[in-house]
């Protein structure tokens, strides 16, 4: 688990995973320049798939961009193999799934503990586990007709969506909603903004995860500090 002490020593060390287009990583990169996530570096992102336009994000923003394709290995072991050295490689102290569409080797969830986030399009436990992914997660929502959905950073853990929940923000939808249009919402107004936050706050030590749940604590105007749970 991250400590005060461990962000007080340096730079968090942030490795992030993608699969696609990678707008949550933008987000991240953008909250950087912006002045945001002082106490965070960006040191490697890693891609299972060749083309993905994410790594041409990494490239933009000067971050080593780096390619792990299960294609280019003879089994699933290979490749999990690889990964995992690509990732201990970077030594991260924080690794964050932004949109990765590969199960984690299991080696890897219990070495980094309390060190991996994933962000979720949706308000877990609803719309989320296995299949759930993508404009999927949205499809389901319209399909029930849930008028709040929203996104979740969690911890992530050997099960699909389940670890330790971080932040959660709510999103209305709107008639007149498509899959598409909601997901665009949730991505505007909750993921872009919950990711960097999530990151922040670790890296300030201010998350802390026991007993399958997580505390926040944040700083009140009058600079001291109050905890919340499950906010
Ligand atoms: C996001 O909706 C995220 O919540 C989910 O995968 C999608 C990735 O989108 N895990 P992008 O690649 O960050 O644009």
């Amino acid at each position: 688990m991250l400590t005060k002490e461990t962000a007080a020593e340096g730079k968090l060390r942030v490795l992030v995973c993608v699969s696609g287009g990678g707008t949550n990583l933008q987000a991240v990169i953008d909250a950087k320049k912006a002045g945001r996530l002082e106490r965070a570096e960006l040191v490697r992102v890693i891609s299972n798939k060749p083309g993905a336009y994410a790594l041409k994000r990494a490239q933009e923003a000067g971050i080593e961009g780096i390619c792990v394709s299960p294609k280019d290995f003879p089994d699933r072991e290979a490749f999990h193999r690889a990964f995992l050295s690509a990732v201990d490689e970077a030594s991260p102290d924080l690794i964050v799934l932004a949109g990765f569409l590969v199960v984690l080797p299991a080696e890897m969830i219990s070495r980094y503990r309390n060190r991996i986030i994933n962000i979720h399009p949706s308000l877990i436990p609803s719309f989320c586990g296995t299949g759930f992914y993508g404009l999927k997660v949205h499809e389901a929502a319209l399909r029930r007709g849930v008028k709040v959905t929203g996104a979740t950073v969690h911890f992530v853990d050997e099960g699909t969506d389940t670890g330790p929940i971080i932040l959660q923000k709510p999103v209305m939808v709107k008639e007149g909603d498509t899959p598409e249009i909601l997901q665009h919402r949730v991505m505007e107004e909750a993921e872009w903004v919950l990711l960097p936050e999530a990151i922040e706050l670790i890296a300030a030590g201010r998350v802390m995860a026991a007993d399958g749940k997580v505390s926040v604590k944040y700083q009140d105007e009058a600079g001291g500090e109050r905890s919340v749970w499950h906010i």
